[in-house]
Order: C-alpha cells, then sequence, then structure tokens
C-alpha cells in the first residue's frame, strides 16, 4: 500500500511570508502618498496621512522600510529566479500561456518566466527608486548632490515607480487569477494538484527530494 500524502504542499515559511507583506503594504503605503503627491488632482489622497507636510515626511520613510523589505525578500529567492531555456520557450509561447493551453507549454519549475520576469524588473527598479529617492530626499541629501543631478533624479524615480506598480498590478491580478495561488502567501501551503498542473518541473524534484 502507497504511503499516505498530504493534500497541501509547503511553499512559503512564516518567515518568507512575513517579508512578503512587510513589502506588499510599505508598498501600498507608497503608491498612495507617491501619487498624493505626484499630482494636485490627486493630493486629496495626502488625507490618508494627516496632511500635505505628514505625507511628505512619511513617504521617504516608508521608501526606506520597503527597500530594506525588498532587499531581504530578493536575497531569499533570487536563485529561484534565473532563467532556464524552458523559461525562453515559454516566453516564445505566449499565446498558449493567455488562452490556457498549459499542456502545450514547456515544464515550468517552482517560478514561471513571466513570475521570474517580474522578478529581475523589480530588482531594476526598486534599488533606482531608493537611490534617487535619496537624490531627492529635501533637506538632507540634496545637497550632496551636482546642482540639477536632483532634477534628472526625480524624473527617474518616476518613471520606476510607474514600471514598478505596473508590474505588481500584474502580479497581483496573477496572483487571484491563477486559482491557489494566494493560498500560497496566506497559508504558506498549495494544493498538491496546483504544484502539479502549474508547476510539474518542482513537482517532480519535490518526489525526488531534490527541492532547495
Ligand atoms: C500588493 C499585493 C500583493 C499580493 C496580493 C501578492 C501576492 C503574491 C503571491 C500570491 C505570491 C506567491 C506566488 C507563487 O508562489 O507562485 C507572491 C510571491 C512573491 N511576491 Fe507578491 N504580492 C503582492 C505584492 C508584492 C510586492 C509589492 C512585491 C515586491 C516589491 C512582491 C514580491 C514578491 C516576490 C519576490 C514573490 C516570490 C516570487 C518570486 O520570487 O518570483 N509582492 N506574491
Amino acid at each position: 500500500m502507497s504511503a499516505h500524502k498530504s493534500q497541501y504542499i509547503e511553499r512559503y515559511n512564516t518567515a518568507e511570508r512575513l517579508n512578503h507583506w512587510v513589502t506588499a503594504i510599505t508598498f501600498i503605503l507608497l503608491i498612495l502618498s507617491g501619487f498624493s503627491l505626484f499630482h494636485p488632482a490627486l493630493f486629496w489622497l495626502t488625507n490618508l496621512f494627516g496632511g500635505g507636510p505628514w505625507t511628505r515626511i512619511l513617504h521617504p520613510f516608508i521608501g526606506v522600510v520597503m527597500f530594506g523589505s525588498f532587499a531581504s525578500l530578493a536575497l531569499r529567492f533570487w536563485h529561484h529566479n534565473i532563467l532556464s531555456k524552458n523559461d525562453i520557450q515559454w516566453l516564445k509561447q505566449i499565446p498558449d500561456v493567455i488562452q490556457n493551453f498549459e499542456d502545450r507549454l514547456p515544464e515550468v519549475d517552482r517560478y514561471n518566466a513571466g513570475q521570474k520576469l517580474l522578478f529581475w524588473t523589480m530588482i531594476a527598479t526598486i534599488p533606482t527608486l531608493f537611490i534617487t529617492g535619496i537624490i531627492i530626499w529635501q533637506p538632507w541629501f540634496t545637497p550632496w548632490f551636482p546642482r540639477n543631478v536632483d532634477r534628472f533624479a526625480v524624473l527617474l524615480h518616476a518613471l520606476c515607480a510607474f514600471i514598478m506598480s505596473t508590474g505588481i498590478i500584474v502580479h497581483v491580478y496573477a496572483a487571484i487569477w491563477v486559482k491557489g495561488t494566494m493560498r500560497a502567501m496566506v497559508r504558506g501551503t498549495v494544493e498538491r494538484a496546483w504544484v502539479k498542473k502549474h508547476h510539474p518541473g518542482w513537482y517532480k524534484r519535490l518526489e525526488q527530494g531534490r527541492d532547495h
């Protein structure tokens, strides 16, 4: 008789989930405070943070927390996000991905190529947001830099914020769209059937005891 297999498989431990949700919550606070300072039409959002001056004071500090939290997340997950040959093929078959023809796609490991590309987009934009944020942090750091560097930094800051938040919208959409994914970050576990269907390569490694 075969040994009983549990219905669920652990995907994230408590520390990983805590780290993820600190990053996600600070991200939402940054988007709200950042947008409220970006355009007068959105200034009303500053009410959420105790008015204009408080929003301006808090935004960079929340940014520092998010950068630190993301750095820790990135250290935990970078090695799962290296692109493989299968991933390149997966990207070439994006129409099959969109149309849910999962059986036509090359074997996906722990993460698919879309998740991996998003990870590297965050790696490129979050440190840039941090550096440009420091440069435009008046009155503390801006005077350290040559004149007009801060003007370029403001532009780059807004551009990276746009790219990153668009990426996170896709990230959240995919997390909801692929049924059974949210529980990975809420409970830490996923259903065995979810792993077999969406991550057969990872499933094989788990079966062989080769997960790391
Ligand atoms: C705001 C709401 C967010 C939701 C609902 C959400 C949801 C999720 C879910 C369900 C997973 C698990 C996916 C899987 O195991 O296949 C995940 C993974 C992950 N999330 Fe989020 N997330 C959010 C925000 C963020 C933010 C702001 C960041 C970073 C700036 C982030 C970075 C990550 C990373 C690095 C992973 C691991 C995947 C990888 O290494 O490629 N998430 N998220």
